[in-house]
């Protein structure tokens, strides 16, 4: 078969890691016989430097031409200032937002070869197999007002959360059909002691929770959340936030997989099926990570696992996606490892030399 994806690099390790992602994809066309027409194009800091904008028409575009879209990561020191009038996270947010993107899946899994890269406990990681589903295009980082005005007291800064009821049911939804195909535990994440939005949120996953009995809903106070996913984390199975506490419950997850640099994410705009073919936007979950840029030590599994994520939920290509997942697992059998997740005994890699043994991986396997 053919297909159509867009690839946007972005900043930082972006394109280090998304390179990585793309040879691999290559990989499982030559290994099934399916051809990937690439479109590369900027986003971010280095299309604010060659564009003025971190997210031009051209760029636009191709997400709307495509079959997937393939990215990096945006940001950096040198766009950083807090009176910049153009940031590279608005290209993010303006492209998630245009492709209506509005669930994000971050799937946590603790591979048993790295329970010991993990800075937590072996007994507390092991086993851990998790998905944050992430709202994506509402809430603190997208409603208005937002901004910075003088006024007689001094300078006010102003964000604002507001969900709507059809905004929280469809995320919602996400997890509990995820759920469903898993253990069948969702919890749902808020602050309802607290929050308006996080009220609301609660009444809907609540009602939700009637078309789903097979499911047990479970209600976290995100505060307490943060608390349980390193001290029990085994216990969870699907935890549904909105777009804030989302973000930040991913990173703190990401940790119990030892690295922020294994984890993937795909990025829909429905509940996701192995083997259905819509749009999405896949990206590794880690930032540019300035510091070592360009080294070329980065790990690049987020991102080729992002691409399983994107073959089997946009390109209908379930078996491909599997091998993906099957080509990562062997390789850290192997005792291989990036800096990032190096211990006594493993052997050191670059981002290319990962990118050589999945794709390795992925030939022998075919
Ligand atoms: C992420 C990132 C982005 C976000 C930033 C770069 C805007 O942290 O994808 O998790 O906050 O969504
Ligand atoms: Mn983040």
């Amino acid at each position: 078969m053919e297909f159509n994806i867009a690839v946007l690099g972005g900043d930082g390790i972006g394109p280090e890691v998304t390179d990585q992602g793309v040879r691999v994809l290559e990989a499982v066309g030559r290994a099934f016989g399916h051809t990937f027409n690439l479109s590369y194009g900027d986003i971010g800091g280095i299309s604010i430097d060659k564009h003025g904008t971190p997210l031009t028409d051209e760029t636009i575009g191709l997400l709307d031409s495509n079959d997937a879209v393939l990215f990096g990561a945006v940001g950096g020191p040198k766009w950083d200032s807090p009176d910049a009038k153009v940031r590279p996270e608005i290209g993010l947010l303006d492209m998630r937002a245009h492709m209506g993107v509005f669930a994000n899946i971050r799937p946590v899994k603790v591979y048993s070869q790295l329970v010991e890269s993990s800075v937590l406990k072996p007994d507390i990681v092991t086993g851990v197999d998790l998905v944050v589903v992430r709202e994506l295009t509402g809430g603190l980082y997208y409603a208005e007002p937002r901004g910075r005005r003088e006024t007689p007291n001094g300078i006010v800064a102003e964000d604002t959360m507001r969900y709507t009821e059809g905004e929280i049911e469809r995320v919602v939804r996400v997890g509990f059909e995820l759920a469903r195909g898993r253990r069948k535990k969702l919890a749902s994440v808020d602050k309802a002691n607290v929050l308006e939005c996080s009220r609301l949120w609660r009444t809907v996953a609540t009602r939700l929770a009637a078309e789903y009995p097979d499911v047990e809903l479970e209600h976290v106070l995100v505060d307490a959340c943060a608390m349980q996913l390193i001290q029990r984390p085994i216990d969870y199975d699907v935890i549904v936030a909105e777009n804030t506490f989302g973000d930040i419950l991913s990173d703190e997850a990401s940790m119990l997989a030892a690295s922020m640099g294994l984890l993937p994410s795909a990025s829909l705009a429905g509940v996701p099926v192995a083997g259905m073919r819509s749009g999405g936007l896949y990206e590794p979950i880690h930032g540019t990570a300035p510091d070592i840029a360009g080294k070329g030590i980065a790990n690049p599994t987020g991102s080729i696992l992002s691409v399983a994520l994107m073959v089997r939920y946009s390109l209908g290509l379930t078996e491909e996606g599997a091998a993906i997942e099957l080509a990562v697992d062997q390789v850290l059998g192997q005792n291989v490892r990036t800096a990032d997740i190096v211990t006594e005994g493993t052997q050191q890699v670059s981002t290319v030399e990962m990118g050589d043994r999945v794709v390795a991986a992925i030939e022998q396997g075919s």
